[in-house]
């Protein structure tokens, strides 16, 4: 059983034939412009939900957890998704307001990471992110928070045939 599936996993295929093209040196110098440009590629693409992204946050003893979100806008403020406060990522978020975003669009071999502080956005705009989603009925949900992932670090990742994975990081390290 464990033999087999191991060699179920191995047997995966991993990225398509045909991957895009990458040219860091072409890059835009604002990464929130060249992750604009990406999403429109990975809608070209087909890339089924390429606003989703899987959020990390750690407790205040630094154990993680990981869980999939939507992203809903980047602006001056970051990169904004909106959950519940009384949520585990919630709770983590108010004692150790660090977090990671993870996007990855197998279609193209595409990966962004983005890491950095997080806030919590105004009472109005959580509101009106709550109005806004898909079902609304026209309850309110006070629990519902808006936030933003100020990046201190994004990195684009594209895969190549080569091996020669081509990885472009704004900020630190
Ligand atoms: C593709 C996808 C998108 C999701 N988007 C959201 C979202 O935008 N906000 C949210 O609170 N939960 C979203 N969820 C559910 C979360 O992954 C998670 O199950 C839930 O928020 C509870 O997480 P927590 O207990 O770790 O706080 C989404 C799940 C998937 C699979």
């Amino acid at each position: 059983m464990s033999e087999s599936f191991r060699q179920l996993l191995r047997s995966l295929p991993d990225f398509p034939e045909s991957l895009p093209d990458f040219d860091p040196e072409q890059a835009h110098a604002d990464p929130a412009e060249l992750f604009r440009q990406w999403l429109a590629e990975a809608l070209d693409a087909e890339v089924p939900q390429p606003n989703a992204c899987s959020l990390a946050t750690a407790d205040n003893l630094g154990r993680p957890s990981s869980r999939m979100l939507i992203l809903k806008d980047i602006d001056d403020d970051g990169w904004h998704f909106a959950t519940s406060r009384n949520s585990r990522k919630g709770r983590e978020l108010s004692s150790n307001p660090h977090a990671a975003l993870n996007f990855f669009w197998p279609q193209q071999g595409r990966q962004v990471r983005v890491a950095g502080d997080v806030m919590a956005l105004s009472a109005e705009a959580s509101a009106a992110d709550w109005a806004a989603r898909p079902g609304a009925d026209g309850t309110q949900n006070p629990g519902w928070q808006l936030y933003a992932l100020r990046p201190r670090e994004l990195e684009f990742w594209q895969a190549r045939h080569d091996r020669q994975h081509i990885r472009h990081r704004y900020g630190a390290r």
